[in-house]
């Protein structure tokens, strides 16, 4: 293998602590995400301090047992990659730390990494085939964006969201009908048994631009079920699910024709959802586009989507500096 293939790459920007190693931007050795759910549940959503004293205790035990997983030592790693930003000061701070540590220790380079770059990588992992130009649908719980790209490293804004990411959403909303902490999956699970055509939620800005706005539909939730007590919770999740859904596929479809792409691709922990999935799909495939959709553990925060995208920096910008810091509001470096 051929020089700063094999990468260690370290992830610490929210609640997830994870390591993982992979070569060639493609093949995962060891993937480990250790999740402080747990610890924030009772709370209703990630508390910082929380969050960044629970990576300082989790993340060694994480990276060895990502290493010894893997087979690979520590002397044979040819770079260590870890978040930069975006994402919560504290945490980004205890990664970047302990990556900048082992890259000294093992005389490597050290790689900063775009979270959000990271997210778009996750779909090279599971689709080594995959070659830009596309359009990538970025949906976690802090950022709604839509992105033409153009090559590797080469990216577009389409769209973006103006108000809630559409994480938020399902988070505020799982929150409000007690559905815990954290709400995708709460909502994802609970809509399965309901009606999504029961309420008729808002659909906003559904024709017009690539621009998203969730925080009406947030509201119309709490509105209706104030209105209605005796709802059934799944037919509001359901309902709830099935608008977000349709928003962001129609968009995704349009900045697509209009980008002149037939590639679409998604990631961030949202892209986990069921339905999304199933719907991009369908639509995707009655325009005969080609959809690729990364397995549900690569979607929500983990390492090996950093390994592979710092991958692909190092190769393209080189090394980062020791001197790197955290970068709590870094966007995606778009044209
Ligand atoms: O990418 P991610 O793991 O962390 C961030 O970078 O923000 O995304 C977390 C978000 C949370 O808002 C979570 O509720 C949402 O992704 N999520 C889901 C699902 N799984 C996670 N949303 C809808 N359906 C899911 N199955
Ligand atoms: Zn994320």
């Amino acid at each position: 293998m051929s020089d700063a293939d094999v990468l260690l790459g370290i992830e610490t920007s929210c609640d997830e602590t994870a390591a993982a190693v992979v070569a060639r931007g493609v093949d995962v050795r060891s993937s480990v995400v250790s999740s402080q759910v747990d610890l924030h549940a009772r709370f209703g959503g990630v508390v910082p301090e929380i969050a960044s004293r629970a990576h300082v205790e989790l993340l060694g035990p994480v990276v060895a047992e990502a290493l010894v997983e893997s087979g690979v030592g520590g002397e044979d790693l040819d770079a260590v990659a870890a978040t930069v930003g975006p994402g919560l000061v504290g945490s980004l701070l205890v990664g970047l730390a302990a990556a900048k540590a082992l890259a000294l220790v093992w005389g490597v380079p050290f790689v900063g990494v775009n979270h959000l770059e990271a997210h778009l990588y996750a779909s090279f992992i599971d689709e080594p085939a995959l070659e830009p130009p596309m359009v990538a649908l970025l949906v976690s719980g802090g950022h709604t964006l839509l992105v033409a790209v153009d090559d590797h490293g080469r990216y577009r804004l389409l769209g973006s969201t103006i108000d809630d990411a559409a994480g938020e959403a399902f988070d505020k909303v799982a929150r409000f009908l007690g559905l815990g902490y954290p709400g995708g999956p709460a909502i994802d699970r609970t809509a399965l048994t309901g009606d999504p055509t029961a309420i008729d939620f808002p659909r906003a800005m559904l024709d017009q631009g690539y621009d998203f706005s969730f925080s009406g539909l947030k509201t119309a939730v709490v509105t209706h079920v104030r209105r209605h007590p005796d709802v059934a919770t799944d037919d509001v999740a359901a309902s709830f699910q099935q608008a977000v859904v349709d928003v962001l596929v129609a968009k995704t479809l349009r900045a697509a024709r209009h980008a002149g792409v037939s590639r679409v691709c998604i990631g961030g922990g949202v892209a986990a959802n069921s339905l999304l999935r199933e719907r991009l799909l369908d639509a995707c495939a009655g325009e005969g586009f080609e959809c690729f959709l990364p397995s549900r553990s690569m979607c929500t925060d983990n390492a090996a989507m950093v390994a592979a995208a710092g991958w692909w920096r190092l190769k393209n910008d080189g090394p980062t500096g020791l001197d790197a810091g955290a970068q709590p509001n870094l966007r995606l470096p778009v044209a």
